[in-house]
């Protein structure tokens, strides 16, 4: 890949989004495209997707990262932010595709990212052992909350970490814990089970606590994570500033909606995920949005919307 027209720090990037049109992927391209040259990689698998890029500024391409060639990628990129990935029911039926996307094609796609600025792999917290009733620090050992998907996520740093040292590109690891906002996550999920009547599952291991990082900071921490990008990579829990448990979030969503949040413990729920986010403030700062406040803003978009969907469901258990 040429990069001559790679550009420092304020001056004007020309970045790959993959996963552009996902949770994760689509505010962070969006904000990206109102500075910079911005191209959103996605199967585009949702009906208007591309069209939905195209009209945040952000030029889609449309290709499946399973077999993908990156030398056919656009010249001249500065950056890379990969959040696309294999995930939920398609991630558990088959792991040898969960694998290839998660793993191989990140690991083919850093290789081809020599002389790049940053590259961002999006990693996750599902990819620690359980620690109980404490906040898991980035140095903890690896585990399998998710099955293949927690398996192939490992096995994806370590493909992006030889890649990057092969091929010499500055990376940043961000270990992403539970996002929410317009675009969905796990509060959203469970404020949808609580709006239907049904049960919130939860760990039995009491309290669940979790720091969910609304859409606001999870973009502007998504682009520091490009910018602090390293040769020595740089490994990093990303979530909100904040702890606050499952049971008291829901119980603060029902508050809201004017219902009351039923929690059921199940053994088969999957643990809870609480990031310790002393490195995360060091190298990319606090997050800014008070949990109560992305809270409300998740239930108000819950009851002025008529749009049947206007809530998009979780993936992610
Ligand atoms: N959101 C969270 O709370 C959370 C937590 C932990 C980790 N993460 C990580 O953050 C990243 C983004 O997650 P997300 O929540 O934004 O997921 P998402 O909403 O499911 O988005 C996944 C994106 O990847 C694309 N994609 C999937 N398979 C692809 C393939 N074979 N080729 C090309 N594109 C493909 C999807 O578009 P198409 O289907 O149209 O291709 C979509 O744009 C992922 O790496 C995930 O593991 C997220």
């Amino acid at each position: 890949m040429n990069n001559d027209a790679a550009t420092s720090s304020g001056e004007r990037w020309k970045v790959l989004v993959t996963g552009a049109t996902g949770r994760v992927g689509f505010p962070i391209a969006r904000a990206l495209a109102e500075r910079h040259q911005v191209f959103g990689m996605a199967r585009c698998q949702g009906a208007g997707d591309a069209e939905r890029l195209s009209a945040a500024g952000i030029t889609p391409l449309v290709a499946d990262l399973e077999g993908f060639d990156p030398t056919t990628l656009p010249d001249g990129l500065t950056h890379v932010f990969h959040a696309a990935a294999l995930i939920g029911p398609a991630a558990r039926s088959d792991w040898q595709r969960c694998f290839e996307v998660n793993a191989q094609a990140s690991g083919r796609l850093a290789a081809a990212c020599a002389g790049i600025h940053g590259f961002v792999y999006c990693s996750t917290g599902s990819a620690y052992a359980y620690q109980g009733q404490r906040p898991i620090c980035e140095d903890d050992p690896p585990g399998v909350h998710l099955g293949n998907y927690s398996l192939s996520k490992i096995a994806g740093e370590a493909v992006v970490r030889f890649a990057a040292r092969e091929h010499g590109v500055p990376l940043t690891i961000i270990r992403i814990f539970s996002t929410y906002g317009p675009e969905g996550g796990a509060p959203v999920d469970r404020l949808r089970r609580i709006v239907a009547g049904k049960d919130v599952v939860l760990h039995p291991d009491s309290p669940n606590n979790y720091n969910p990082i609304y859409e606001d900071d999870y973009v502007r921490l998504g682009i520091r994570a490009l910018e602090v990008a390293s040769l020595d990579p740089v490994v990093v829990n990303w979530a909100g500033s904040e702890t606050v448990s499952a049971e008291d979030y829901c119980a603060y969503l029902g508050e809201l909606v004017g219902k009351q949040a039923r929690i059921r413990y199940d053994v088969t729920a999957p643990w809870p995920l609480w990031p310790d986010v002393t490195r995360m403030h060091e190298v990319l700062g606090r997050t800014q949005i008070p949990w109560q406040e992305g809270m409300r803003r998740i239930a108000l978009q819950c009851k002025t919307s008529s749009r049947d969907g206007a809530l998009p469901t979780e993936t992610l258990p």
